[in-house]
C-alpha cells in the first residue's frame, strides 16, 4: 500500500492516528534540530516533521539530503503541530514520521512550482508535466473535468446519445483550412482531420438517431489567438424534428444548469438579439452585455453643421463613457492613441464632456452648441460625469473600432466581471459573406445552414442580404457556440452549393454522400456546437484557454514540449508516396 490517505486529508480528528502518505517534496526548511518538509500531491500538502530527538539520526540525515520534487513514501504518526496554520487545510497538524522511504529522486526544476511560479511561459510549456503540478494549472483541469461531466450528465438527462464519428475523413469547407492526413495505402490521397463531425452528425440524424451529441476533438489550420488553438474540443450537437425555438430552448437549459452547478448561480435573463441589430448597438457580433455604453448613432444630429470629417462620414457614432468626464486631458490623449494603433486604426477620437451642472465641453466646441452636445449625449444615454467618445468614417470599419474601444475601456474601468454571467444569443445571421480575396460569396456558418425559408427568393438578386436560420451563443464576449438549422432536401443543398460556386461535379464529388443520403427520408434537423475550451475558460473566469488545456500548442502552433511538428525520414516519406523538397 502506498498510503492510507493523500496530502489533503488529515484534520485534527486523526491526530494518533498511524498513516502513510506519498508525494513529492514540495519544500523543506532545515534548522538543524528540526525540518519540517512540506509533502504534496494532488489533494493538497501535508507537513512532515523529523526532529532530533524523535526521529533516528540516519533518517535525520536522509530527510536533509531530499531535494524539490523527490517523490517520498512516509509512515508516521499524526501529531497537533505547535504552531497551526489556518492557510492550510491540514494546517492544525504534521506528521511525525517514522519511516522514510524515497521512491525517485528528481533533478532541480527549471522553475519553481508554486501558485506564483518564477517559469516564462515557453518554459512551463517545454516541462508541462511540472506546469500541471501547480494549482492553477491542476485546478483548471479539475475544472474541465467538472464542467465535461455536467455536460454529459444533462444532455444524457435530455436524451442525447454520445456517438463517436471518424477522424480520418474527407475535407469539408468550414472556413479553416485542414489538417491532412497521407494515405499510405492509397498513393496520393489523403485523409483530412475534421474541423467538426458536421456531416455525420447529419448522417446520424438520418440515420434516426434524433438526439447526439459528442465531446469530440476538432482541428483547423488556422491562425492563433488566445481562444484558439489548431486541436479543439467541441461539445457537438443535433437533434432532428425541432425548430430553432427548440435547440435555442435546450442548450439554453444546458448553458443555465452549467452556470448554477458550477457556480450556484440562476442566470435571470437569456436575452437574444439579431446579428444587425448586435453590429449596430455594439458594433460586433458576440457583444459582452455585462455593461452599457452602447452604440448611439449620431448622422442625423451631427451632419448639419460645417464639420468636415463628420459630414463625409458613412456613420457617426458614440458611446457614454460612465464616469469618463473625470479622465484627464492626458488620458484622454492616452485613449486616442490607443485607438490610432495599427490594431485599431482610429484617425482620431471626438468628445464631449458632460459635467455635473449640465453643460458640456467637446473637443470640437467650434463647431457644435451646448444643444447639439445635449442631443449626443441624449442619444448614446450620457449621464452627468459621463464623457461621449465619437468616432466617424466607413460603417464597418468605425463600428469595429468603437466596439474595440468599449471592450478596453470597460477592461480599464473594471467592468468585465469575471464572476458575472452574461448569456446573449446572436440569431438571424447572414447566410453568406462576401470573401474579398476571392470575389466570390461563402456560406458564413457553413454550406448546410438553411436559409431563412420566405428569404431563398433574395438568393439570386441580394445573396449578401439573405438571412439563415443561424445563431451563436455569446458569453462575456466571447462566441462560445454557433448552430443552425440545417437544410434537408437535395434540391435547397444543390442550389446552395450552387450559389458558393460549385459546379454540380464538384459538389458531387465533394458532398455527394450528403445529397445521397438526403434522398433517403432526412429529417429536418438542426443543431449547434459549443467550444468546450472557451466555455470552460469563461466559466473559470478567464478568457485563454491554453490555461485549460493540459497540453497545448504555442502561438506557432507547436507543442514545444514533444517538439512537434517535426521531419520525418526518407523511408517513411517514401512509404507515403511524398517527396518533400527542403530548402
Ligand atoms: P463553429 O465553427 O462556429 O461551428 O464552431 C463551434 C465553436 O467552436 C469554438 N471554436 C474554437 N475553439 C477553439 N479554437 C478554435 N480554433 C476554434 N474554432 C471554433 C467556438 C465556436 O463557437 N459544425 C459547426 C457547428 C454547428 O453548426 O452545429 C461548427 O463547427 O466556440
Amino acid at each position: 500500500m502506498y498510503r492510507s490517505h493523500h496530502c489533503g486529508q488529515l484534520r485534527a480528528l486523526n491526530i494518533n492516528e498511524e498513516v502513510t502518505l506519498s508525494g513529492w517534496v514540495q519544500k523543506s526548511r532545515d534548522k538543524g534540530f528540526v525540518i519540517w518538509v512540506d509533502l504534496r500531491d494532488r489533494y493538497g500538502i501535508t507537513q512532515l516533521i523529523f526532529d532530533a530527538e524523535r526521529t533516528p539520526e540516519a533518517m535525520v540525515n536522509m530527510a536533509k539530503s531530499l531535494g524539490r520534487e523527490f517523490v517520498i513514501q512516509v509512515t508516521g504518526t499524526v501529531i497537533e503541530r505547535a504552531s497551526k496554520n489556518p492557510n492550510l487545510e491540514t494546517g492544525d497538524i504534521e506528521i511525525l514520521v517514522s519511516k522514510l522511504t524515497l521512491l525517485n529522486e528528481a533533478k532541480v526544476p527549471p522553475f519553481t512550482i508554486e501558485d506564483q511560479t518564477d517559469g516564462g511561459e515557453e518554459l512551463r510549456m517545454k516541462y508541462r508535466y511540472l506546469d500541471i503540478r501547480r494549482n492553477p494549472v491542476k485546478n483548471n483541469l479539475i475544472f474541465r473535468h467538472k464542467v465535461t461531466q455536467e455536460v454529459r450528465s444533462y444532455l444524457s438527462s435530455q436524451e442525447f446519445i454520445e456517438v463517436e464519428t471518424p477522424y480520418l475523413i474527407k475535407s469539408t469547407p468550414e472556413g479553416a483550412r485542414d489538417f491532412v492526413v497521407p494515405s499510405r495505402m492509397n498513393e496520393g490521397q489523403f485523409y483530412a482531420l475534421p474541423q467538426s463531425p458536421q456531416t455525420f452528425k447529419q448522417l446520424l440524424m438520418v440515420g434516426g438517431m434524433d438526439r447526439y451529441f459528442q465531446i469530440v476533438k476538432c482541428f483547423r489550420d488556422e491562425d492563433l489567438r488566445a481562444d484558439r488553438q489548431p486541436e479543439f474540443t467541441q461539445i457537438d450537437c443535433e437533434m432532428a424534428f425541432v425548430n430553432q425555438e427548440d435547440i435555442l430552448n435546450i442548450f439554453e437549459g444546458l448553458t443555465r444548469h452549467l452556470i448554477k452547478s458550477i457556480h450556484g448561480k440562476d442566470i435571470s435573463s437569456f436575452p437574444r438579439m439579431t446579428y444587425d441589430d448586435a453590429l449596430q448597438t455594439y458594433g460586433n457580433d458576440k457583444p459582452d452585455i455585462r455593461f452599457g455604453m452602447k452604440f448611439g448613432e449620431l448622422n442625423a444630429i451631427s451632419q448639419h453643421k460645417d464639420f468636415g470629417v463628420f459630414n463625409s462620414a458613412e456613420l457617426v457614432v458614440g458611446i457614454a463613457v460612465p464616469g469618463g468626464n473625470s479622465f484627464t486631458r492626458k488620458e484622454i490623449d492616452s485613449i486616442i492613441n490607443w485607438l490610432k494603433r495599427p490594431q485599431v486604426g482610429a484617425l482620431g477620437m471626438i468628445y464631449s464632456r458632460c459635467n455635473d451642472d449640465g453643460t458640456y465641453k467637446s473637443s470640437v466646441d467650434k463647431f457644435y452648441d451646448q444643444e447639439d452636445l445635449a442631443q449626443w449625449a441624449e442619444v448614446t444615454g450620457a449621464q452627468a460625469g459621463d464623457l461621449v467618445c465619437v468616432l466617424s468614417g466607413p460603417t464597418d470599419k468605425v463600428r469595429t473600432q468603437l466596439s474595440a474601444l468599449r471592450m478596453e475601456l470597460a477592461e480599464r474601468l473594471g467592468l468585465r466581471n469575471p464572476k458575472e454571467f452574461a448569456p446573449l444569443w446572436v440569431t438571424d445571421f447572414p447566410l453568406l459573406e462576401w470573401d474579398e480575396d476571392s470575389k466570390r460569396f461563402h456560406a458564413m456558418h457553413h454550406p448546410f445552414t438553411a436559409p431563412k425559408p420566405d428569404q431563398i427568393k433574395l438568393l439570386d438578386s441580394d445573396p449578401g442580404a439573405v438571412k439563415a436560420n443561424a445563431y451563436d451563443l455569446v458569453l462575456n464576449g466571447n462566441e462560445i457556440g454557433g448552430g443552425s438549422i440545417r437544410i434537408h432536401d437535395k434540391a435547397t443543398q444543390a442550389l446552395m452549393f450552387n450559389h458558393l460556386g460549385f459546379t454540380p461535379e464538384e459538389a458531387k464529388e465533394q458532398f455527394g454522400f450528403l445529397m445521397n443520403a438526403f434522398e433517403y427520408g432526412a429529417p429536418p434537423h438542426g443543431g449547434l456546437a459549443f467550444g468546450l475550451d472557451r466555455l470552460v475558460a469563461i466559466l473559470g473566469g478567464q478568457e485563454t484557454i491554453r490555461d485549460f488545456i493540459a497540453f497545448p500548442k504555442n502561438n506557432s502552433g507547436r507543442d514545444v514540449m514533444i517538439d512537434a511538428p517535426s521531419a520525418i525520414d526518407a523511408a517513411q516519406l517514401n512509404e507515403l508516396h511524398l517527396k518533400v523538397d527542403i530548402k
